[in-house]
């Protein structure tokens, strides 16, 4: 897989793809991150990327030009012949990892990150496939939020997660994680649930299941109307309900 990222701050993209488990993929070959200037893509002597909106108001927009240009020399250059052109902005559509999966299976990625007050029009109805927010809040641009796009399409590439983590984790099968422990046994008259310390593998695997579905229960119960449970899934949660009820 390949990812451009279109960005006028190529700055702030410089950290995060070169630490740790996203830095691994990219030395094995899973994937190629290019960070590319906007400003390259400018033919005027002020490298010019944004200009005022027309009918007035505060704020700059960011030129259709150098966006367009930029993004059809990445195609070219990608020779994919389907490249996904997406654009970060908080008008888009919310960011799940339903999402990620399916640009896990791309080849090329173009992410153009939003800046100032927005991008032209011409750039959201003519040349961009998907527009993505990451969350209902506002952020000063694109970069970081692109970023988080990045590392979570990273994780699911073949080849960067065991098949096991990658089944195990949460979202996964729509639930959330069972709790986690490691030594030492007793830590503040902390206790690790005797269970984990049981050496008993069916019974550890099913007090992580109904840990997992407690947990979605409590926190997360709209992930329940997707997730796939079992009759004795079912069962559990039932007496998890009943138990409020009482
Ligand atoms: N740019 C600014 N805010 C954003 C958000 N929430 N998601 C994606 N891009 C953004």
């Amino acid at each position: 897989m390949k990812i451009d990222l279109v960005t006028i701050f190529p700055g702030l993209l410089d950290g995060p793809f070169k630490e740790s488990m996203i830095k691994r993929a990219v030395d094995k070959g899973l994937v190629e991150i290019n960070l590319v200037d906007l400003r390259s893509y400018t033919r005027d002597r002020h490298r010019q990327v944004d200009d005022t909106p027309y009918g007035g108001g505060c704020g700059m927009i960011l030129k259709p030009e150098p966006l367009f240009e930029a993004v059809e020399d990445l195609k070219g250059k990608a020779g994919t012949g389907n490249s996904v052109v997406i654009l970060m902005t908080p008008q888009g559509t919310s960011f799940k990892q339903e999402v990620a999966r399916r640009l896990s299976g791309e080849k090329h990625l173009v992410i153009i990150c939003g800046r100032y007050e927005g991008v032209d029009e011409r750039v959201r109805s003519a040349l961009v496939d998907m527009e993505i927010s990451i969350g209902d809040y506002v952020l000063t641009g694109g970069e970081l939020a692109a970023a988080v796009i990045v590392d979570s399409v990273v994780r699911l590439l073949p080849g960067f997660l065991s098949e096991e983590a990658s089944e195990n984790e949460s979202f996964s099968g729509s639930l959330l994680e069972h709790p986690h422990y490691t030594r030492p046994p007793v830590y503040r008259d902390m206790e690790v649930p005797e269970v984990l310390l049981s050496g008993n593998h069916a019974k550890i695997d099913r007090w992580r299941r109904e840990q997992s579905l407690k947990r979605t229960y409590e926190r997360r119960p709209d992930l329940l109307e997707h997730a796939d449970l079992t009759p004795r899934d079912k069962v559990f949660l039932d007496t998890l309900r009943n138990v409020e009820d009482d």
